[in-house]
């Protein structure tokens, strides 16, 4: 496949990027380079004669038409968007522009450079998105992708409408669309101001390590090597107009994530232990999501995909990672908010 990877300077989209070329797949990364972004996650990649980068935004349709008549890809993978629920609380319009309106665009364009060459039926327009689309579960239960829809945050809810885009422009355009929705995320290159790298990063430094209310939300979490897998499996097999959740059959809550942590960087720093101490429990986000949860059996009964790395070994893989690449993380610590308690309505 020729591949249009937006957001490929991102966490998620540098991983798949990497499994992309890996797989022998030509890639154009296109990306604006927001704050969340860092080339340096493609630094394994870059002089591959199969990989290309774009800095482009999402909202400006001229870059994007001029894209795809210069690279003509075969497949888009939209993974462009801002990404961070605390962000989303405090400055929502960022989040409108770029997930609703970006895709809006992006639709637009890819929809007007496949008219173009004919309505070829083996493009395809894979948006990728999350489970926080479908609000927040009780105790029991499982997302399903017949899940309705109850967005609780900004993020969430932008994300909720650019699926909806992305279903339309297949309904009424016929578009060959896929779309997948996946549960948290962690592993290498994740950027410093979400959950996992927040505390490895505060422990490593002595600092508090801020849990968000009771610490009893839960989130199913998957490594993310694991999700650019999955990604490149619907891309190539799944069925055009359907959707399929991605998760990692391992749901923990929040505080028994940040001491299982703990417990790895007492292994690996007994000097520091035990790290548990620095555990303080924080104001809760507004409008916090108390638990998701996925059913991922479509995609693991008609596509033949599962998760191959556990929670234990993922998070022992993360916390090692961030041992080793310091100049990473601290460059990006600079950068504004990070750090910073954001969110807080
Ligand atoms: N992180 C998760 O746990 C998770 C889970 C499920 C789904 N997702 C979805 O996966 C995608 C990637 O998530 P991530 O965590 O890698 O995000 P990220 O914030 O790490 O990366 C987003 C990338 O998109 C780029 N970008 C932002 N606005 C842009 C614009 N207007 N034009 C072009 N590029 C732009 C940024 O520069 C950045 O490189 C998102 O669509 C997100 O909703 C994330």
């Amino acid at each position: 496949m020729k591949l249009l990877v937006t957001g490929g300077a991102g966490f998620i989209g540098s991983a798949v990027v990497r499994h992309a070329i890996a797989a022998g797949h030509e890639v154009i990364n296109l990306d604006a380079l927001t704050y969340a972004a860092c080339l340096e996650n493609l630094a394994s990649v870059e002089a591959s004669p199969l990989y290309r980068f774009e800095k482009a935004d999402i909202r400006d349709r001229d870059a994007l038409a001029r894209i795809f008549e210069t690279h003509r890809p075969t497949a888009v993978m939209h993974l462009a968007a801002e990404s961070h629920v605390d962000r989303s609380i405090d400055a929502p319009d960022a989040f409108i522009d770029t997930n609703v309106t970006g895709t809006a665009h992006l639709l637009q364009e890819a929809r007007a450079y496949w008219e173009r060459q004919g309505r070829p039926e083996e493009f395809r327009f894979h948006h990728v998105s999350t489970d926080e689309v479908f609000g927040s579960l009780g105790a029991e239960g499982l997302f399903t992708e017949e899940t309705p829809y109850a967005p609780n945050s900004p993020y969430s809810a932008s994300k909720a409408a650019s699926d909806h885009l992305v279903r339309a422009w297949h309904a009424t355009y016929g578009l060959p669309v896929v779309l997948s929705n996946c549960s948290n995320n962690y592993g290498p290159f994740h950027f410093p101001e979400k959950l996992i790298p927040v505390v490895i990063l505060n422990a490593l430094a002595g600092r508090p390590i801020p849990v968000y209310g009771d610490g009893g939300n839960v989130r199913d979490w998957l490594f993310v090597e694991d999700h650019a897998e999955a990604l490149l499996t619907i891309i190539g097999q799944g069925e055009v107009g359907r959707s399929y959740n991605v998760g990692g059959n391992a749901e923990a809550k929040n505080i028994d994530l940040v001491r299982m942590i703990c417990r790895i960087l007492d292994r690996l720093l007994p000097g520091a232990a035990p790290h548990e101490d620095l555990i303080t429990f924080v104001t809760d986000r507004p409008g916090h999501d108390r638990r998701y949860a996925i059913d991922a059996s479509r995609l693991r009964d008609e596509l033949g995909w599962q998760p191959r790395v556990t929670l234990e070994e993922g998070l022992e893989q993360t916390v090692a990672w961030y041992l080793e690449n310091r100049p990473w993380w601290q460059a990006l610590q600079d950068r504004a908010g990070v750090g910073d308690r954001l969110g807080l309505g």
